[in-house]
């Protein structure tokens, strides 16, 4: 029997391959991110973690697999196509335009949303500028909602590493995004912004965005926020599941700590999920 309770994925990832000449970066990783829901992703260094965001929202061409949302190919559409279609984004190293204002580098998340382009709102073409002062109220909007309104005349690079990785996350919710892939926002923040962060974050789901997939490396900030966590090992997805399982999945475990931990300690990890690569 079909259960009708199943929600369809909002995000899917099928079988994606994504090969760097000879290095395989990611290989046949399926995700699935589910309205309503956190899906975090979490993986040692180099794992293929970005490349996966990279891939979905058409910053790289993939090598193999299929991207959906809402059920719908989206596989190797442009990245301007894929923001309009509601996917944003933010980035490990943050991305903004420094030298403008904080409010201005907001306003730009908007115009993904908007009929003037990126291109036209940093070179403020007419036909942008009377879309502007609607644009102004929704971005001080969102700059509230981050804890950034005060800040809003400032250029975006007078801000502290912790305020800028705020900054991005109100652009991005600006583009009023479906999904929202967050990669990595809590790095260089310290405890207390990390916890403001973490939830805020889980605030997002059904609220600013229908759901949020969240590539970290602070454990307890994604363990605490995700409804699931898919492990990403060198390229491949080595488990999926709730937190609470994925914490004790041996394979998981070998991934961060090494097979010698294992060897030493057997009792740990009560399910190995895929033999390693
Ligand atoms: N544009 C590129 N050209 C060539 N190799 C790349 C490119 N982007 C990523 N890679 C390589 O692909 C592999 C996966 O990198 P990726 O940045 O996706 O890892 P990650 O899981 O995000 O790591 P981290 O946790 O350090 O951010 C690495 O070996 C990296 O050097
Ligand atoms: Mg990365």
């Amino acid at each position: 029997m079909t259960s009708t309770t199943t929600p369809r994925p909002l995000l899917a990832t099928q079988a994606v391959t994504k090969a760097f000449h000879a290095l395989v970066a990611v290989f046949e990783v399926s995700i699935e991110a589910y309205p309503g829901q956190i899906l975090g992703i979490i993986g040692p260094n180099g794992a293929g973690k970005s490349t996966l965001f990279n891939v979905i929202t058409g910053a790289v061409p993939l090598t193999a697999g299929r991207v959906l949302l809402e059920g719908r190919d989206i596989t190797g559409l442009p990245m301007h196509r894929v923001a309009r279609l509601g996917v944003a984004r933010t980035f490990q190293n943050i991305r903004l335009f420094r030298e403008m204002s904080v409010v201005e580098n907001v306003m730009v998340g908007r115009h993904a949303r908007g009929r003037s382009g990126i291109l036209s709102a940093v070179l403020r073409l007419p036909s942008t500028r009377r879309e502007d002062s609607t644009l102004l109220d929704r971005a001080m909007a969102y700059l509230e909602l981050v804890g950034l309104a005060g800040r809003w005349q400032q250029p975006a690079g007078a801000l502290t590493t912790g305020q800028q990785r705020l900054l991005e996350l109100a652009r991005a919710l600006a583009a009023e995004p479906k999904v929202l892939l967050l990669d990595e926002p809590a790095a260089g923040l310290n405890t207390r912004e990390t916890e403001t962060l973490s939830d805020f974050i889980q605030c997002i789901p059904g609220e600013l965005a229908s759901s949020v997939v969240l590539i970290e490396h602070d454990m307890r900030l994604v363990m605490r926020a995700s409804h699931r966590v898919a492990v990403i090992d060198r390229g491949r997805k080595i488990a999926d599941g709730p937190p609470a399982e994925v914490q004790e999945d041996r394979a998981v475990i070998a991934a961060y700590l090494g097979d010698d931990f294992l060897a030493r300690d057997t009792s740990r990890g009560r399910r190995p999920v895929e033999g390693r690569p």
